[in-house]
């Protein structure tokens, strides 16, 4: 039997954003070990979310590893406040700035582990410069800005390569995947090689997100080789 195991990542930009504090219980309870922060400002995306304060707020009243996903134009400037913020992961995109080797070095520096996104557009050669320094590559399956999107098919041979190149070159980053992540498609989000699925509407749509995080596993399970 396979060691490997799919993380869940539920995204809490399809919660409830009067009670957010409540989302994030909520992944909690329903055993999933990540929360998945969509940060968004406007610009590099069509909607704002929220920023650094929140996400310093909620950080006493959970032991969730945070996963901060920046949709933002010069990343680099809002490092320091999210690394303050209490976040694990912070992962930017390599769209938004042209300095991606420096911002992602700082975030190292500070002591969180760092992460480079794709869209889709984006092809998995752009970052092979960076990929012996990043802890986590997230490849998009969706346009980012918007939750409950279908996931492009044609994303996950991007998972595919990036799994090749980390087994060729013995790298030791993970590869999450977000966008259109659900029941549907969990199985070829696995078989593709990904570590960690970030699901927003699918979790908070499920009337019992238990079930859905145990559910999700378990196809994850049935993919493994
Ligand atoms: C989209 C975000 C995603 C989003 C996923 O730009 O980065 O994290 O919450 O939502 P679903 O799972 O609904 O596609
Ligand atoms: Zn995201």
């Amino acid at each position: 039997m396979s060691g490997r195991r799919i993380e869940i990542a539920p995204s809490i930009l399809s919660s409830d954003f009067s009670n957010m504090r409540d989302a994030v219980d909520q992944v909690e309870v329903s055993g999933a070990g990540i929360v998945h922060f969509d940060i968004m400002d406007g610009v590099f995306v069509p909607q704002i979310t929220f920023g650094p304060k929140l996400v310093k707020d909620i950080r006493p009243h959970s032991s969730l590893v945070f996963d901060a996903h920046l949709m933002i134009v010069n990343p680099e400037t809002q490092i320091d406040a999210f690394v303050d913020a209490g976040c694990d992961y912070i992962t930017i995109h390599q769209e938004s700035t042209v300095h991606l080797h420096r911002a992602l070095t700082k975030i190292k520096e500070r002591g969180v582990r760092c992460g480079i996104s794709i869209v889709p557009s984006t092809p998995v050669a752009s970052i092979v410069p960076l990929l012996d320094m990043v802890d986590l590559v997230l490849v998009m399956t969706v346009n980012p800005g918007f939750g409950g999107q279908k996931l492009i098919q044609s994303c996950l041979d991007k998972i595919v390569q990036l799994d090749g190149i980390r087994k060729e070159e013995d790298y030791d980053f993970l590869i999450s995947v977000d966008g259109g992540v659900n029941l549907d498609t969990i199985q070829d989000v696995v078989a593709a090689g990904a570590d960690i699925a970030v699901t927003g509407s699918a979790f908070f749509d499920a009337s019992d997100r238990s079930a859905f995080v145990q559910r999700m596993h378990s196809l994850a399970m049935e993919s493994f080789s």
